[in-house]
């Protein structure tokens, strides 16, 4: 079956009073079309008959209201119908900025953990994700920012279907990287069910299953935002003097651009316009901005609120700018009992040996044997 998060009204309404509301929704939409089209064969009719050319328009602007009805709550919960809206970034981030005051939402909201893929075009490691997802519905959505050229073509039947949002080009290191970042995370907060919201990229895979991605997630105080002070080049050495006074040295963080952020933070970055304009015109390459833009600002602004590290497994060890990619070969039991026996952290202030979820970089041709070896090592 097709997951268009939420487009199942049953998805996000679980009491038992309020699932008759969709019901209501689908009679009175019923009800409507019904009556849109009385109206249209009527003035088909009389258009033929009587050459009212003028009844059309007439009978088309009486049919609209009924599917921009604001005036239930169901209709302020439910999630966009399409991800194809047409509003530009400015617009966007303005709409995404929204929260509501009264902390108690007055429905039943099961939170949901958004994934949201950052590609170029295709997803190789679908399958895997179609397994991970599976079983899991109204736990979770997906949302996917892609080159503007690339047109997907997953089948109803998969949780990737439509899940595209409106995309631009994004290049490595640089501000549009970070722009694409903030759209996937806009997108994913118009729906207000979703909670935490988790950065991923095609060559990323989950390392274990859902429910303890879930509990991992949904129980954590902090978020895992990659953040520390390097003081080398790479660290420290990129920083602008003319970032100052909105960011000073002291202030400056580096981290993986891999993240997962509650809904609060996410508003933090999206409506953040104090340091983003800063970060644009004085962190370009050398300063690579996926690296320090969201790191260095919630540093600032909510430390407090973040662990300080990534829940993504990178491999650095192999040297170079770009982290070691892993394919056929590799995939073996030892590979992710390797993974799972890196250094201890902390997760919610106790030590603890859990401390990645999920992990790059992973090459097409490892997808067949890491769906053989799954339900062993990666438990689902
Ligand atoms: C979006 O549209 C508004 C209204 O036309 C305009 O003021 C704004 O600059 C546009 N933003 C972008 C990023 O194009
Ligand atoms: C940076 O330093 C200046 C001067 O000491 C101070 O006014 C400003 O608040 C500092 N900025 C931050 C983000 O702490
Ligand atoms: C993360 O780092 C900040 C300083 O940037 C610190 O205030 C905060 O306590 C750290 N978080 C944890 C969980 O240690
Ligand atoms: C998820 O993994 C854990 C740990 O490996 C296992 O105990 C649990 O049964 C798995 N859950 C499902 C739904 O497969």
């Amino acid at each position: 079956m097709a997951v268009e998060e939420g487009k199942d009204p049953a998805v996000t309404s679980r009491t038992s009073q309020s699932r008759t509301l969709p019901m209501r929704f689908i009679h009175f939409s019923m009800l409507c079309l019904f009556l849109g089209l009385g109206v249209s064969v009527f003035s088909l009719y009389t258009i033929r008959y009587f050459k009212y050319q003028n009844v059309a328009p007439v009978a088309q602007s009486k049919i609209m209201p009924c599917f921009h009805d604001t005036s239930n709550i169901e209709s302020w919960i439910r999630p966009p119908s399409t991800l194809l809206h047409t509003m530009n970034d400015t617009e966007l981030l303005w709409r995404a900025s929204f929260v509501p005051r009264i902390k108690n939402y007055p429905f039943k909201r099961v939170p949901k953990i958004a994934f949201m893929f950052l590609t170029k075009g295709p997803l190789p490691m679908a399958p895997l994700w179609e397994r991970f997802f599976k079983g899991h519905k109204g736990l979770y959505s997906i949302y996917i920012h892609s080159m503007p050229s690339y047109m997907a073509d997953f089948p109803p039947s998969s949780v990737f279907y439509k899940r595209q949002i409106p995309s631009q080009i994004a290049e490595w290191g640089r501000m549009s990287m970070c722009d694409a970042e903030r759209r996937l995370l806009a997108n994913a907060l118009l729906d207000i069910s979703n909670e935490w919201f988790v950065l991923l990229s095609e060559a990323c895979i989950p390392l274990t299953n859902f429910s303890i991605v879930y509990r991992y997630i949904s129980r954590s105080r902090y978020s895992f935002m990659g953040s520390f002070d390097e003081p080398g080049p790479y660290g420290r050495g990129r920083y602008n003097g003319n970032m100052a006074p909105e960011v000073n040295i002291t202030d400056w963080r580096k981290g993986s651009q891999w993240f997962e952020v509650s809904r609060q933070l996410a508003i933090k970055i999206v409506e953040d316009t104090t340091y983003y304009p800063k970060f644009r015109e004085f962190c370009t390459p050398a300063c690579y901005v996926d690296e320090h833009y969201f790191q260095t600002m919630l540093s600032i602004e909510t430390p407090h609120l973040l662990a300080n590290r990534s829940l993504t497994y990178v491999d650095w060890s192999r040297g170079g700018a770009h982290p070691a990619t892993f394919g056929q070969a590799d995939i073996k039991e030892d590979f992710f009992k390797k993974i799972s026996e890196s250094k201890p952290c902390l997760y919610n202030n106790q030590p603890t040996t859990v401390c990645v979820l999920f992990a790059r970089k992973f090459a097409p041709n490892s997808l067949v044997p890491l769906l053989e070896i799954a339900s062993k090592v990666l438990s689902f």
